[in-house]
């Protein structure tokens, strides 16, 4: 029997390694790569060449492609913002970022790998497909910037200099439209786990993806990781869904901060858990519906801010919604966790598209088992 399915598998493979499922939210219609065929790279050098060419590729991933120590190490000057401990991160003086945001902190000096801080550029109509349970990319991230159509699934990205900020992203994001990141696992990151930039991020969905903070070192000391996700840009339109956040203490999300930009972000059903640390952090310009989340452990869900999150809990407080999005809002779930205060529920006319109207929101009590079932690596392909 086992000899027979293996023969099967090996002769049909090819045509199983296109994205799975259906992207939703606010990726809805992505297509990446199409129906180009599915390929394998060779070489950290051909997987380059692949990602940022402009020629629509699906790209399968069959193993960690390690670029770790594949451009050698450098030596520079870091400072020391974080006194607590154990394990403090320390920042790399990024563009003068110690003399300009730290300048009472100690300084130093540190060696780490360079490959971190130079991510991979992808272009438009990729679609990147890890196979199995162990694929992706090791000690250097992604970056999209300007680019479109991109599906990137099932794959690790993990091990980017994580003692150190500025050490390298895992995923970044400069001016986009429809990106689906779905069923991804991030660990082990220096800066951000995903972020984008200051050019709009439209048409994006991150979901089903594992942001598993656990870590030596952290800005907190409390070996949970704060940079987690960062949504910056001049006109963001994000649905962020299905998402397990473990043990970060952070950015989860921090959206906006810039005076003059907005971002709609759409967050829903998400686990978070073990959070010492915050969750959602609203900023100026920003709107934030959540929905249907279960908090568990989480410190602080809500950081209050300049900006407009409405995370309802109540009967009361999810039928307010029906006023902006012609429906109630699905409440979220806090066991053991902070409670909500400055609740704006103005952030719901952010969320008027047909889009975020139709979302299909799963009961909050339903989420814990779906998402720790579902959500990560192995899972679809
Ligand atoms: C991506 O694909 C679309 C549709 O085929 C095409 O119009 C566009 O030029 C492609 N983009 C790049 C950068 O090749």
């Amino acid at each position: 029997m086992f000899r027979a399915f293996a023969i099967f598998a090996v002769v049909f493979a090819p045509l199983a390694v296109t994205a799975v499922g259906t992207p939703f939210g606010q990726a809805a219609g992505t297509t990446g790569g199409g129906s180009a065929t599915p390929a394998t790279p060779s070489s950290l050098a051909e997987l380059t060449t692949w990602l940022s060419d402009s020629t629509a590729r699906v790209i399968v991933l069959n193993k960690v492609f390690d670029f770790t120590s594949n451009e050698g190490t450098t030596t520079g000057k870091a400072c020391k913002p974080w006194t607590c401990s154990p394990n403090p991160q320390l920042a790399i003086d990024a563009n003068s970022w110690c003399e300009n945001y730290e300048s009472g902190a100690a300084t130093t000096t540190v060696t780490y790998n360079k490959a971190g801080v130079t991510p991979l550029k992808v272009g438009s109509n990729k679609t990147i497909l890890g196979s199995g349970s162990n694929a992706g990319i090791k000690g250097k991230g992604l970056k999209i910037s300007g680019a479109s159509n991109i599906i990137i699934q099932n794959i690790k990205i993990t091990d980017i200099n994580a003692q150190y900020v500025w050490g390298g992203d895992a995923l970044q994001i400069d001016g986009g439209s429809k990106i689906w990141v779905d069923h991804n696992y991030f660990q082990h990151i220096g800066r951000q786990m995903v972020v984008t930039g200051y050019g709009a991020v439209t048409k994006t969905t991150f979901s089903n993806n594992v942001f598993n903070g656990d870590g030596t070192y952290s800005a907190t000391c409390n070996g949970q990781h704060y940079w987690v996700a960062l949504f910056t840009g001049a006109g963001d339109q994000i649905t962020f869904a299905l998402n397990y956040l473990y043990k970060t203490s952070g950015r989860g999300p921090h959206v906006s901060g810039t005076s003059g930009y907005y971002q709609n972000i759409h967050i829903y059903n998400n686990y978070f858990v073990s959070l010492d640390g915050h969750a959602i952090d609203p900023e100026v310009g920003s709107k934030v519906l959540v929905e249907g989340n279960y908090f568990n452990s989480v410190k602080t869900p809500l950081l209050s801010g300049d900006g407009e999150a409405y995370i309802p809990t109540t009967s009361a407080e999810t039928a307010s919604c029906s006023s902006y999005i012609g429906r109630a809002c699905v409440a979220n779930k806090l066991s053991s966790s902070g409670s909500i205060s400055t609740n704006k529920v103005n952030a719901a006319n952010g969320f008027t598209d047909s889009i975020s109207k139709a979302a299909s929101i799963k009961s909050a009590d339903d989420v814990s088992t779906y998402v720790q079932a579902n959500a990560g690596v192995g899972i679809v392909n």
